[in-house]
């Protein structure tokens, strides 16, 4: 495939093609949530998001906005600083067996965890209380929460299990072993259910040829229809976490009903089209879709969250030619901002949000914003510390998920904050 190809020698100049093809078949196995290729489209014109007017920045208020008005009205909790905490990490790599391995930092000794692990969130106007294990597993007894989207959505779903498992540890319902896949777990004392539906689109996908290899061949995304792979099991469940952005910047052949409407990072390939749509069009796309699924689902009554991107932080270059995420401390709010991608990818998601609420019950819709919150932990990803340094597992460097325990964390605080407004 053309992509490949291009994949290949771009990576192949600086590493060495023999290299290539084992990170290839090492990155298909082990670290096939990452992005495959830099995103080709950067909006420069924000046209794509100028019909709701709003832009990036501004949006974050909608935290109480949508929410439920907990906490003080006056407190948008999307906005802070990070301050020292000496009481972090709720956990440690020996206190909870549910981190996943190439999140294990402490394991893998990543530098400057003694420094890294020990901050919280603060938002501006308002404290966010400790994280109550205890508090939290009794506001969801005999309830249920769906993670529904890609692999940092399972991140996300094992930090809250660690942070919970001072109380008490989930079993598996059915077992498996699979990375990539729709797994279910319940708390026995608390009859309380967590699911990770695997729906990194959250949108119906599939591979542009069958055989092909997943991962690394340009997928089709069926814009306008949500992913049956999470549809048709939410039905009864209490809430929902939708996330979902950077396997919009993978190649892609984008459809709404049966049209091709664009393609995302597709090389040469000519769609007879004008120009092609920027990533953030599909997410924007796939969000609306599936936020209309939750709202016209005929078993689905429960509250929605979104939770906006976590941006990555390769510095120095990107993945495939020597990026890497060397900070050991956080950056203040007043040192960086979402980059350009990611910046329309939030706006995207908080727009259809937006929309999504108030065409809903006050309080049916709720925004967990942690791009902002997120984008200052540049130091908060494994790096090439999720793994054994003898070990050849994929390129080796990781800036897009989160160690664990890490800045991740601060997410339960803000779930249980949100669902106790
Ligand atoms: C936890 O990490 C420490 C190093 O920080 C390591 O010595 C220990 O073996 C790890 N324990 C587990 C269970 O992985
Ligand atoms: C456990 O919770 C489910 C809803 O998630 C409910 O249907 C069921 O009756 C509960 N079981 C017990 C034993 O309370
Ligand atoms: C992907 O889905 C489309 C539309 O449902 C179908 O026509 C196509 O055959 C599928 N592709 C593969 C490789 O299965
Ligand atoms: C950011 O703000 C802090 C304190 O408010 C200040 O000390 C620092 O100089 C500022 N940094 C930049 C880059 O503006």
């Amino acid at each position: 495939m053309k992509q490949n190809d291009q994949l290949v020698r771009r990576a192949a100049s600086t590493t060495g093609l023999l290299l290539i093809i084992l990170l290839i078949a090492f990155t298909v196995c082990n670290y096939s949530s990452l992005t495959l290729s830099p995103p080709q489209y950067i909006d420069v014109s924000g046209e794509a998001t100028a019909s709701h007017g709003t832009s990036a920045r501004s949006s974050t208020r909608a935290s109480n906005a949508g929410g439920r008005g907990g906490g003080g009205a006056a407190c948008d909790v999307a906005r802070g600083e990070w301050v020292p905490d000496p009481a972090a990490p709720y956990y440690t790599n020996a206190t909870c067996p549910l981190i996943d391995s190439r999140q294990d930092c402490m394991k893998y000794g990543k530098p400057g965890l003694e420094s890294i692990l020990r901050w919280r969130w603060q938002p501006h106007g308002c404290d966010l209380p400790r994280f109550d294990a205890a508090a939290f597993l009794r506001l969801v007894r005999g309830k249920s929460i769906a993670f529904v989207g890609d692999s940092v959505a399972r991140n996300h779903m094992q930090s809250l299990m660690c942070i919970l498992s001072k109380v008490e540890f989930p079993t598996e319902i059915e077992a498996k072993e699979c990375i990539h896949c729709t797994r279910k777990y319940h708390y026995r004392e608390h009859n309380f259910t967590v699911c990770v539906f695997w729906a990194p689109f959250l949108v119906r996908w599939n591979l542009t040829r069958a055989g092909a290899l997943q991962f690394m061949d340009p997928h089709n995304v069926f814009l306008d229809e949500a992913d049956p792979e999470w549809t048709r099991g939410v039905a009864g469940y209490d809430y929902v976490v939708l996330n979902g952005a950077k396997w919009f910047t993978r190649p892609a052949m984008l459809y709404e009903g049966s049209r091709l409407v664009g393609c995302n990072d597709c090389g040469s390939l000519d769609l007879n089209a004008a120009a092609p749509p920027p990533p953030n069009y599909a997410v924007r796309a796939s969000f609306r879709t599936a936020l209309r699924a939750l709202r016209e689902h005929p078993g689905f009554r429960g509250t929605v969250i979104v939770r906006t991107v976590a941006p990555p932080h390769y510095e120095n270059g990107k993945w495939y030619d020597g990026g890497n995420c060397l900070r050991t401390r956080p950056m203040r709010s007043n040192e960086t901002g979402l980059p350009e991608t990611e910046a329309a990818f939030h706006a995207a998601q908080v727009e259809e949000f937006r929309a999504a609420a108030s065409a809903a019950a006050a309080g049916r819709f709720l925004l967990m914003d942690v791009s902002e919150m997120m984008q200052m932990r540049g130091d908060g990803h494994p790096g090439q510390y999720g793994h054994w340094q003898h070990e050849k597992v994929g390129f080796g460097i990781d800036c897009v998920h989160w160690c664990l325990p890490g800045p991740v964390d601060a997410w339960s605080e803000l779930l249980l904050h949100l669902l106790s407004g």
